[in-house]
């Protein structure tokens, strides 16, 4: 079997076409520019470029893009007291504090000083707990992608064996939720798991977001399944690197039925699913209807 390859790259250009899209009606009929405040805390360059991309694709769906770059030796009472005024901007509708901080930096306490309703990261306790009780909320990014072309490929997930390796708070336990929420049978799958390569070939969807490169092999999967790969890995490659998943391509690609690639699979999609994320919460805020599709 060769599996479909699930793109990333062409539904993330989709998602912010709907974004752009109803970003345009909120301006014409309502006078509303949403608007995205990301703030970055020192120099972390793949955290830079992150932004960069971020601020970039703000404004190419006509949103406004506000960006705060604070020193590496930025007290927290100085970011908490930036997070509270973006707070109380009504100009801006979602907040995302880069992660990861400078070290002397509490994470949970900025993250959780975000107004949930700003909070388009879905990080703050608040979502979490929402998410978990299956209550409307702010969804992360990355599991709201996936979970987006999960049910664009499959339609319904309901009665799906659903394996998620990995368990972090940022793509493992929220993915879980989604799944669950979406009446999949989910198995979280971590270090310590007996039995690894079984669990995961009871999978009919395989979500892997562990961070170790090309760590899942064909032999894995069960035939047919779909797997999501979520992590970006760079490996040397002679005197070069390239980027690879958590899954080996080259032989999970040749039993699943459906896979995504990388670069190009659920890379696109976090910041894709940041902006509906922004437009969301600008809806909410503004007790309009939300755009359809674009939340979970
Ligand atoms: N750093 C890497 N990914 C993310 C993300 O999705 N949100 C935030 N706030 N920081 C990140």
């Amino acid at each position: 079997m060769t599996a479909t390859i699930l793109d990333g790259k062409a539904f993330a250009a989709a998602v912010r076409a709907k974004v752009a899209e109803h970003v345009t009606r909120l301006k014409t009929d309502h006078g509303i520019t949403p608007g995205l405040a990301v703030v970055l805390v020192g120099e972390d360059p793949a955290s830079q470029v992150y932004v960069r991309s971020k601020g970039k694709m703000t404004v190419e769906v006509g949103m406004a893009s506000f960006e705060h770059r604070l020193d590496a030796d930025t007290s927290e009472s100085a970011l908490l007291a930036l997070v509270e005024k973006l707070n109380n901007d009504p100009t801006v509708h979602g907040i995302l504090v880069q992660l990861p901080l400078p070290g002397h930096l509490d994470s949970d306490l900025v993250i959780n000083s975000i107004d949930p309703a700003k909070d388009v990261d879905g990080f703050h306790i608040s979502n979490v707990g929402l998410l978990g009780t299956g209550q409307k909320s702010m969804v992360p990014c990355t599991p709201l992608g996936c979970l987006m072309m999960l049910r664009a490929h499959h339609g319904s997930l309901s009665g799906m064996n659903a394996v998620v390796i990995g368990r972090s708070n940022i793509v493992g336990k929220p993915m879980a939720q989604l799944l669950l929420n979406d009446s999949c049978t989910v198995t979280i799958c971590h270090s310590r798991t007996r039995d690894l390569p079984g669990v995961v070939r009871s999978g009919d969807i395989v979500v892997a977001a562990v961070g170790r490169p090309e760590m899942v092999p064909g032999d894995w999967i069960k035939p047919g399944a779909t797997v999501i790969d979520v992590g970006i890995n760079r490996v040397a490659d002679g005197d070069r690197t390239r980027l690879v998943g958590d899954i080996d391509f080259a032989s999970a690609s040749a039993v699943a039925g459906a896979i995504t690639p990388v670069p190009g699979g659920v890379g696109p999609m976090t910041i894709a699913c940041l902006l509906a994320n922004t437009v969301t919460a600008c809806c909410r805020a503004n007790g309009l209807p939300e755009p359809e599709g674009l939340a979970a």
